[in-house]
């Protein structure tokens, strides 16, 4: 039998939450119009502190609940009529990488609130987390926002892994799993060029919005069934054969960039192989290292100008900081 996800408890302010990034392995852009997905809960983190504040405000910026869509998201799904808020910020994930910063800022500020607001399932922080973060761009599935707030590996609309939630907006639905981790070590790097999911997303729902659409929907469909068949075999050859597949559809439907390719080439000597990751047209790359080659892979990274980091899946997803012992668990 399946345990049900550990709810959020409820807790008096001050409250500091935490939640981690996320590395997309297959699928990223299909999955907005429904095609399965892969999505590793990677080990490096935002947290935010949430205190009572004569005004409300971000990192102390008072103008940050109009102006920073997230919060201003946030604020009006949890907030609205209630008093000031004082919010501080800090993370590992670089912004605009790709790398999940948006949506675990929103899985964690998110945890935070429900938390006091009187605590809540997870089910409902996933749903709250998705509107919080489609609300601020206007488009998106929830995949970056179900790994922030599950942790762990998550694939979406899949036949493989034990049921979490499912989240359904008008006629979209998707199904959210999650799939044991085989303890592997993954090389991301970030190119240092930040980029908007939003423009990219409108770009490539355009391109598979024509003639040749579905067709080229049905090839990600594979490709990300195929990936996900050999991550739950523990096959690494296999996961990073869908990973060079999944990659050449992404330049197909032209979201790749000049500086990811030269990062993914430098890398390949030391890696089974790689792909960008997240919504492309910059951001970053991910590789799966050849056994015992992961620093040699990191340096090459290094040299062709990338931001690497040795990452792990996070088997946690949002939650409460210190809750645990107040627990006494
Ligand atoms: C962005 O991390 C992933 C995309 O598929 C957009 C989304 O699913 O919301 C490009």
């Amino acid at each position: 039998m399946s345990e049900a996800p550990e709810p959020i408890p409820a807790a008096s302010l001050p409250i500091s939450a935490s939640a981690p990034g996320k590395c997309i392995l297959f699928g990223e852009h299909a999955v907005v119009r429904g095609a399965p997905a892969l999505v590793l809960a990677i080990d490096l983190a935002t947290q935010v502190l949430v205190r009572p504040g004569a005004t409300t405000s971000l990192n102390g910026d008072p103008d940050a609940g109009v102006g920073q869509p997230y919060f201003r998201s946030a604020l009006e799904l949890f907030r609205a009529g209630r008093p000031a808020l004082e919010v501080r910020s800090v993370s590992r994930i670089p912004r605009g990488a790709g790398l999940g910063s948006s949506a675990a800022f929103v899985a964690a500020l998110a945890a935070a609130l429900t938390s006091a607001g009187g605590g809540g399932d997870r089910d409902s922080l996933a749903e709250r987390s998705f509107d919080i973060e489609r609300n601020a761009q206007g488009v998106g599935s929830p995949t970056d926002t179900s790994a922030a707030v599950a942790g762990g590996i998550v694939a979406l609309n899949a036949a493989k892994g034990e049921r979490l939630w499912t989240i359904a907006r008008g006629s979209d639905r998707w199904e959210v799993r999650r799939l044991a981790d085989p303890g592997w070590t993954w090389v991301v790097a970030f190119s240092g060029i930040r980029r908007s999911t939003p423009d990219a997303v409108r770009a490539v729902g355009e391109r598979l919005g024509r003639p040749d659409g579905p067709a080229l929907l049905e090839r990600f469909r594979r490709v990300s069934e195929e990936g996900i068949d050999a991550l739950v075999r523990e096959d690494p050859e296999g996961v990073a054969r869908a990973m060079g597949a999944n990659h050449a559809l992404l330049k197909e439907v032209g979201v790749s960039h000049p500086r990811l390719e030269e990062l993914l080439r430098a890398g390949a000597p030391a890696a089974l192989g790689g792909k960008l990751t997240g919504a492309g047209a910059g951001g970053s790359v991910v590789l799966l290292p050849r056994a015992g080659r992961e620093i040699e892979l990191i340096r090459r990274l290094a040299r062709a100008g990338g931001l690497p980091f040795a990452v792990r899946v996070a088997p946690k997803g949002a939650s409460i900081v210190g809750a645990a012992l107040e627990n006494g668990s």
